[in-house]
């Protein structure tokens, strides 16, 4: 039996844009095969012709296109203009960055304020940028994670949307960790994606974000996610 739409009224189009392997795309499209799942994932869009998410994507029954950089030759406005259009083409109303592995310039982040979306693999504002699991590793946190969160001008520093932790435990490698993490990437980026559109449609108040697998907080005991910090 096919389940009625979490809102009435069409579900919002969706393009999720990679740049590698594209699993939290496959976790996305495989949440929007549910009718009852108020985003549809349209499109998958790469700047890399290789990505293997492009496989990955047809395989879904995911429509794909590539938009590929280096034509552009360092004129970044120009390659986010053609996305631009081909996002515009396509009719999308919701961005999802995936792994999409290049920095965006104000001409995207403002056409899509409010409605463009990233996962990052660390428990944000920890750890911004590259290298995140090594560099939870070295600096000994207790407690790693992702977060879902829009996209703004400055990178990985937009409002968040939901986050989840993961225990470090004492014999990690970058490996271990980064998968512990991904599998909860799989899950809470289309949770986060669902809640951001159902708000957007007016079917949700407006509330924190979402916390997967919290951790306890003591009183008075510094940063909690860091390894040496005081246990209640
Ligand atoms: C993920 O770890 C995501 O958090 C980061 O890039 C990686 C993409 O992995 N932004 P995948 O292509 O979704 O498998």
């Amino acid at each position: 039996m096919t389940k009625a739409p979490d809102q009435p009224g069409t579900r919002q189009r969706a393009a999720v844009l990679i740049s590698g392997r594209g699993s939290n795309m496959a976790a996305l499209a495989a949440a929007s095969h549910d009718p009852a799942y108020p985003v549809q994932f349209v499109l998958a869009l790469s700047n890399r012709a290789e990505a293997p998410g492009l496989a990955l994507a047809a395989t879904l029954g995911l429509p794909t296109k590539v938009v590929p950089h280096r034509p552009f030759a360092g004129d970044r406005a120009a390659h986010e203009a053609a996305i631009d259009a081909v996002l515009h083409e396509a009719d999308i109303q919701i961005v999802c960055l995936a792994g999409y592995m290049r920095l965006m310039t104000p001409l995207l982040v403002e056409r899509w304020a409010g409605r463009m979306l990233n996962i990052h693999p660390s428990l944000l504002p920890a750890f911004p940028g590259l290298d995140t699991h090594a560099r939870a590793l070295n600096a000994r946190v207790r407690l790693h994670g992702c977060t879902v969160h829009l996209v703004t001008q400055t990178m990985d520093a937009g409002p968040i949307l939901a986050q989840a932790a993961v225990p470090v435990l004492p014999d990690d490698t970058e490996g271990t960790l980064a998968a512990r993490v991904l599998a909860q990437e799989h899950i809470i980026y289309p949770l986060a994606l669902r809640l951001f559109a159902l708000r957007q449609a007016g079917n949700v108040p407006p509330g924190d974000a979402a916390l997967l697998n919290p951790a306890p907080s003591p009183p008075g005991s510094g940063n909690p996610l860091r390894a040496d910090a005081a246990l209640p």
